[in-house]
């Protein structure tokens, strides 16, 4: 996140292209306009829902806002859902009844779980045939990601607390499934159709704390701009197959 407002015009200037955030916007927006559920009906899972959510923009949309996570929020910190559920998406198949939602996001959470596969699946099975995915994560294609994963978890996490905003916020990671051909196969064996893999430019924005980081992560987008397989950030969507 780029706090400084010099920071975000460099960027503009620099032909660094959208956001993460804003592709996942537009790839919700599409969601929400293909739904078939009626408007201001449509039960919504922030998967994976941290203590933010791109969802909140569509809330006068969904009439049911869920969101799940492997820890539990402090109380009150999600006022903006409905239900909170405290569940290990990879492994808890049985959270959410089948068919349970009409549109599924899962924002910055595939570099984090351990069996992508199976969460994909669970999300799957949770969403009514026809339902919308969109997810966002790090696509270690990137040489700078790639470098980023390869790092050993205890020297990591240190380097983490750097670029986050809080302890809290660097959540360990595996990266079992973060290149646009992975996400693509994977979402295909989960039962998905119709997937649209975009990627982007984001490490300047995510680094973007200090100033040190911030031109790295610059470097590092500039570096990738005219290779899309190889941007920094993959924002996914998909519909859920009817069998
Ligand atoms: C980088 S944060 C992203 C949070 C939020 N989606 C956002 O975009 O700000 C990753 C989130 O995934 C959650 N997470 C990681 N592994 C998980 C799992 N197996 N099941 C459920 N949640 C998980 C973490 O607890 C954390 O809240």
């Amino acid at each position: 996140m780029v706090r400084a407002p010099g920071r975000t015009a460099v960027l503009a200037r620099r032909g660094v292209g959208p956001t993460a955030g804003e592709l996942v916007h537009e790839a919700l927006d599409r969601a929400f306009a293909g739904s078939p559920a009626p408007a201001e009906e449509i039960v919504a899972l922030d998967a994976g829902c941290g203590r933010a959510s791109a969802l909140t923009a569509y809330r006068a949309r969904i009439g049911r806002f869920v969101g799940a996570d492997i820890h539990a929020p402090a109380p009150d910190a999600l006022p903006h859902l409905d239900e909170f559920a405290a569940v290990d998406l990879c492994s808890e198949a049985d959270a959410f009844p089948p068919g349970s939602f009409d549109v599924v996001l899962s924002s910055f959470t595939m570099e984090h779980f351990a069996d992508p596969p199976a969460a994909l699946r669970n999300l799957r099975a949770w969403l009514k045939p026809g339902g919308r995915l969109v997810l966002s994560t790090v696509n270690r294609r990137h040489p700078f990601v790639w470098a980023y994963l390869a790092i050993p978890p205890r020297v990591r996490r240190p380097l983490q607390r750097l670029v986050k905003a809080s302890a809290a916020d660097a959540h360990p990671i595996v990266g079992a499934c973060n290149d646009p051909a992975a996400v693509r196969a994977a979402l295909e064996d989960a039962g998905f159709s119709a997937i649209e893999i975009r990627t982007t430019g984001h490490l300047a924005r995510a680094w973007g704390r200090h100033l040190p980081t911030y031109v790295l992560g610059l470097l590092g987008d500039l570096g990738a701009r005219s290779i899309p397989s190889r941007r920094s950030t993959i924002v996914a969507e998909a519909i859920a197959r009817h069998d």
